[in-house]
């Protein structure tokens, strides 16, 4: 990878074990790679991107949409379960293995939109995006930060305080959070993007199915639907989730519900991220923006 990175005349910065790409941090050299291949990927007009910042709930509106999208109700397989590429986000997958797939290509991502393959921008495919309650995507994040080392050895820490520090400061993977937020929010209005909440597919998984099969211009059922949220729901989705730790202390598939932060954060940290988030939100490109 570095002997690549040299010929490419790419400079590789390394903060702690974080690798710096564009404007966002990755943990990995090989996964820099993969997405500055994936830059020259060639977007077909009915090519579906699922985005989002890590742990808002890509995974489970990536498995809605597959539903939705191909006919056959296939069981819903956690990521990792089948080992195939199509759960993989784009800083993971090779442009060989996209470019192979038939159409209706699903693409999940987990860049800002800026740092999108600028085909998929130009030729204004659909984008789902899903976005979380900071705070739970936090918990989440740290989590999966303890149990996974690729996640582990690029933010080191001590405790959940600790890990909020990294995080606020954006010296995180895929950071800064607010960065990635502030990137598509201006964009809600767009006809090819759709905005959508972790906690409102969590309130009403019907509606939240009817507005993404109308999004996708699919018809659908109501019977379909049922059997959607059937198949998507967060007991069933565990049934087929192999991913774990060495230690199996940490499942892919970890809590499924909104509102964790609230026994993680003490008083003063709480404090502390809320006045965070306040001047986050203040940009103007948040303008109008709330955490459901
Ligand atoms: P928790 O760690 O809070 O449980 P992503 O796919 O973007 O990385 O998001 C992962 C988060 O979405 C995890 O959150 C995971 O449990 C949750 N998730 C995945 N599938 C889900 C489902 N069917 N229902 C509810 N939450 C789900």
């Amino acid at each position: 990878v570095e002997l690549l990175m040299e010929r490419e005349n790419f400079k590789l910065q390394q903060i702690y074990n974080l690798f710096q790409y564009k404007s966002i941090y990755l943990y990995s050299a090989e996964a820099v790679k993969t997405l500055r291949e994936n830059e020259r990927l060639q977007a077909r007009s009915d090519d579906i991107i699922v985005s989002g910042y890590l742990k808002s709930g890509t995974t489970w509106t990536q498995a809605i949409v597959q539903l939705i999208l191909y006919d056959q109700m296939s069981p819903i397989r956690a990521w990792g379960m089948d080992n195939s590429d199509k759960w993989s986000p784009l800083h993971r997958v090779r442009k060989a293995v996209i470019d192979s797939r038939p159409s209706t290509r699903l693409i999940k991502s987990h860049v800002p939109r800026d740092l999108l393959p600028v085909s998929i921008l130009e030729t204004n495919c659909k984008i789902i995006y899903v976005y979380r309650n900071v705070k739970d995507v936090m918990v989440s994040l740290f989590y999966m930060s303890k149990g996974l080392w690729e996640y582990q050895h690029t933010s080191p820490h001590d405790n959940f305080e600790h890990f909020v520090e990294k995080f606020v400061t954006g010296q995180i993977v895929f950071g800064p959070y607010f960065q990635h937020l502030a990137s598509f929010w201006p964009h809600r209005h767009d006809a090819n993007i759709l905005l959508i909440s972790y906690e409102s597919i969590l309130k009403d998984p019907q509606a939240m199915i009817k507005k993404l099969a109308a999004f996708m211009g699919k018809p659908i059922s109501s019977k379909r639907v049922a059997k959607i949220v059937q198949a998507s729901s967060f007991e069933e989705m565990k049934k087929h989730d192999t991913t774990q730790n060495d230690d199996n202390t940490w499942k892919f598939l970890r809590h499924g519900k909104s509102g964790s932060w609230q026994s993680h954060f003490t008083p003063e940290l709480l404090q502390k991220v809320e006045a965070w988030i306040q001047s986050n939100l203040e940009v103007e490109e948040l303008c109008g923006f709330r955490f459901d």
